[in-house]
């Protein structure tokens, strides 16, 4: 059986280091600073860090456990629980399916940027935002023309897709584990470095107190719901990826442990990648935090002029993209492992083959987010371009019933003495039991339905705003 043959992390520190290099991605670097900038700076920081330690901690924990106890990914581990949630294993496995494709178009956008600095372009992209516009929105004519201009994402997306399939290739411990154990460390203190930098530039303050003093009026449901959806996003929850990652992990690993450092690594790179792109980005607008609104292309339009201003700044440039590439791979590497998994499983198909197949799928479905910022601009989905509705989908609308699917399975089906047993295994501490129990059955349910609802309603049918 498949138990017998699935691998697993040599090392307690590699399970950590993998996970942690699952969770710390684009999310922490690229989309907590834009969404952090865009709902408020210091009360989006201060919402999004209570919920990391006790809705994300109740959810990392529940889906490591799971998959150690079951020894599945997610498809399998849903129904050995309970017959009837077998279905939520297969949401779960869809989720990563949205994401990964436009993911991949994001990490392609690194890939441009590690390649103009590597080339001697970083000056020409320092122009706020102008090379990025003109990047994501180039069009040569046709749509066919377009995906193959280097000028425009697509050679990029598909030049990552493929870097991150060829590690996916290797299979768990050759691949992800040394790439991960080998990089985070180094970009850890890049970042820390430029974060320092970035708190010197003229005007930098103005834009640092709008990061980090909460500013009660600006709280609104749609912070929260803004910070719920980026915290599965950046921890890899609600999606069956940790169900996965925790079937690799080993009995005698202390597993509550394991996901204090998780999250405070993966919190604690989203804090500095704030730190190095809001107060430039409010400086370089005049000091005025309001005026920050370019979403997406936050980070790509702010740090090249940071790195304009730096001595060396071409070279710290390039040695910055590269770690944020590698990044960005090890969260992509987790996103397909989890499909290709889930296909191992399901199929007699081989390692090989499913790999080739998810790429696959995975280069059609990132074509219209590659696209949709330029050629297909016009085309638009509840309003939304390609790249966001996808995000949306996943983040605030499939992650969410996962997560109360899961809350209400282990709450009040299959109860959290399970959860906590698997916790508990070799006498391991499980301090936060009780937390852990009230969350899962109570809070975080309610909350969650709450907020669907809402998002539901305003995006999808505009009954109201919020
Ligand atoms: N957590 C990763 C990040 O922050 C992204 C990711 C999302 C990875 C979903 C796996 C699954 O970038």
């Amino acid at each position: 059986m498949e138990q017998n043959t699935r691998s697993s992390f040599s090392s307690r520190i590699g399970f950590v280091l993998a996970a942690a290099g699952s969770a710390v991605g684009l999310g922490n670097l690229w989309r907590f600073p834009y969404l952090a900038a865009q709902y408020g700076g210091g009360i989006f920081l201060l919402v999004y860090l209570v919920l990391v330690v006790t809705f994300g901690f109740t959810l990392m924990v529940t889906e490591i456990a799971i998959g150690r106890k079951t020894r599945l990914s997610c498809i399998g581990a849903y129904k050995a629980l309970d017959r009837r949630f077998g279905f939520l294993g297969w949401i779960a496995a869809f989720v990563p399916v949205i994401i990964t494709p436009y993911y991949c178009v994001i990490g392609g956008w690194v890939t441009k940027y590690l390649f103009t600095f590597v080339t001697g372009g970083g000056q020409a992209a320092a122009d706020n935002g102008g090379f990025f516009d003109r990047f994501t929105q180039f069009d040569a004519g046709s749509t066919l023309a377009t995906l193959f201009n280097f000028n425009a994402p697509g050679p990029w997306f598909l030049l990552y897709t493929l870097l991150t399939a060829a590690v996916v290739i290797f299979g768990v411990e050759k691949g992800i584990e040394k790439a991960s154990s080998f990089m985070m460390p180094v970009l850890a203190v890049l970042a820390i470095l430029i974060a320092g930098y970035s708190l010197t530039i003229d005007g930098a303050m103005e834009g640092l107190k709008y990061y980090l003093l909460p500013d009660f009026s600006k709280f609104s449901a749609s912070t929260v719901l803004g910070a719920i959806g980026q915290m599965f996003y950046s921890m890899s929850l609600a999606m069956g990826i940790m169900i996965t990652y925790g079937s690799y992990m080993q009995r005698e690993n202390i597993m509550e442990h394991s996901v204090t450092q998780i999250e405070v690594f993966d919190t604690l790179f989203a804090f500095v990648a704030g730190l190095m792109i809001i107060p430039p980005v409010v400086a370089f607008n005049g000091g005025d935090p309001t005026k920050i609104n370019n979403g997406p292309g936050l980070m790509f339009s702010t740090l090249p002029m940071v790195f304009e201003s730096m001595a060396f700044g071409e070279i710290i440039g390039a040695v910055f993209f590269l770690l944020v590439l590698f990044a960005a791979l090890t969260s992509s590497i987790s996103l397909m492992e989890t499909i290709v998994s889930v296909l191992m499983d399901k199929t007699p198909l081989g390692r090989k083959s499913s790999t080739l197949i998810v790429t696959g799928a995975t280069l059609l479905i990132g074509i219209p987010s590659c696209l949709g910022y330029g050629p297909w601009a016009g085309i638009k989905i509840l309003g939304m371009q390609f790249l966001d509705f996808f995000d949306f989908i996943s983040n605030s609308v499939l992650m969410p019933i996962v997560a109360v699917l899961t809350c209400i399975l282990i709450g009040h089906v299959v109860g959290t003495k399970v959860i906590a047993d698997e916790v508990k295994q070799n006498g391991a501490a499980f301090h936060r039991e009780g937390l852990h129990r009230v969350m899962i059955r109570w809070i975080a349910p309610v909350l969650l339905v709450a907020i669907l609802v809402s998002e539901l309603a305003t995006k999808v049918f505009g009954l109201f705003t919020i």
